[in-house]
């Protein structure tokens, strides 16, 4: 049933109350890394029945039932058949398309992971889909619901924005998708800066290199967007150890957030003999996964627009394809570097 068709469904104020308390019936299709953690979530909020988990490999549909006590399906049919009112799609980013519209015919409200689809016509099919079927479609760009990045994005709310610099660096994932860090890493801080900023990214000046993987391992990525904010993307899997910060330079203040760390400093009071004070601000504990969930459950219910749409997950999938136009050109190095090697294509 689409959030339309069940808003409509209910007169008055007291059918509104029934349904913003309505439980639902929620499946998960992928029980890897990001799906099983989903399920795990599910399994521990309140007002819903998680019905089951769909992932055609034995061992991670064993790995489900032992963290979550749900049912698990091998196909996607299966969970259909079980009649769920939403699910989240955290299969393979090249699967999204495929399952979100197997999804989305069938009335079923749907959470895609990020990125929204492999392509940005995939991206934009799923929303027409979505649209023209009238269901819930948000994207899981996680971190918009880290607690530091809320009180980043808080502390600028009112501030004329200048510049935005993003650090997300690490090691190599254990396992590699058919990715690069473009599409793996910096899509989130794309999301972020056209989150923070409210406004399209018009610029865009990338510079990639491969110095191990065969896809892009390094990204220097420099935007400017329509409100005239310059932002700057540092993302790579050669740092042995992982970092995300994030500062934001407006014309009262300079923010420095550190995303793992969750400590988020602000500088403000700017004198002419260049003093200021600083400050920390309160930052929140939730766990981002668990606030992204209950927000799609929330506008499921609600019919109201997801807290990140299916246009803003394509927006960001753009800029990122955007960016790999650039040539990954092999980085210069005479002796070549030793590091993680643990990649599988
Ligand atoms: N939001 C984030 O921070 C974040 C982090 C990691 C991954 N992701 C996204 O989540 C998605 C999954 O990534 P992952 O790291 O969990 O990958 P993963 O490889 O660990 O898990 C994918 C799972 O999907 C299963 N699968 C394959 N075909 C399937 C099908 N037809 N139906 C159902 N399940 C199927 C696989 O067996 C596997 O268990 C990707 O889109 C990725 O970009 C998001």
């Amino acid at each position: 049933m689409s959030g339309v068709d069940h808003m409509n469904s209910k007169g008055g104020a007291s059918g509104v109350k029934a349904e913003a308390q309505r439980s639902l019936r929620i499946g998960v299709i992928g029980a890897g890394v990001m799906g099983s953690n989903h399920a795990r979530v599910f399994a521990g909020l309140p007002n819903i029945t998680l019905v089951g988990v769909v992932d055609p490999l034995p061992a991670h549909r064993t790995r489900a039932t032992d963290l979550t006590s749900c049912r698990t399906f091998a196909r996607l049919d299966e969970l259909i058949a079980e009649d769920v009112d939403a699910v989240t799609v955290a299969a393979p980013t090249h699967l999204h398309h495929e399952i979100a519209l197997a999804c989305i015919a069938r009335g079923i409200h749907i959470l895609v992971e990020k990125p929204i689809a492999s392509s940005v016509e995939e991206g934009r099919d799923i929303v027409a889909a979505a649209r023209r079927a009238g269901v819930t479609l948000m994207v899981g760009h996680v971190e918009r619901f880290n607690p530091a990045v809320a009180a980043i994005k808080q502390a600028i709310s009112d501030e004329d924005i200048l510049s935005i610099a993003i650090t997300r660096v690490g090691p190599f994932p254990p396992r590699m998708s058919n990715v690069g860090v473009v599409i793996d890493l910096a899509v989130h801080d794309i999301d972020l800066i056209r989150w923070f900023t409210e406004s399209d990214i018009v610029e865009v000046q990338p510079q990639l290199s491969s110095a191990v993987a065969e896809r892009e391992d390094i990204a220097l990525l420099q935007f400017r967007t329509a409100s005239g904010v310059l932002a700057h993307i540092n993302t790579n899997w050669l740092t042995p150890f992982k970092a995300r910060n994030v500062t934001v330079a407006t014309r009262g203040k300079y923010i420095m957030g550190d995303l793992l760390t969750r400590q988020v400093t602000e500088c403000f009071g700017f004198q002419s003999d260049g003093s200021y004070s600083m400050r920390h601000l309160p930052v929140g504990h939730d766990e981002p996964l668990r606030a992204e969930l209950i927000a799609f459950l929330d506008a499921v219910r609600s019919g109201g627009v997801p807290a990140v749409t299916g246009d803003e997950g394509v927006a960001s999938l753009e800029i990122a394809t955007r960016c790999l136009e650039a040539p990954a050109r092999p980085a210069a190095a005479s002796t070549p570097r030793k590091g993680p090697r643990r990649v599988v294509a």
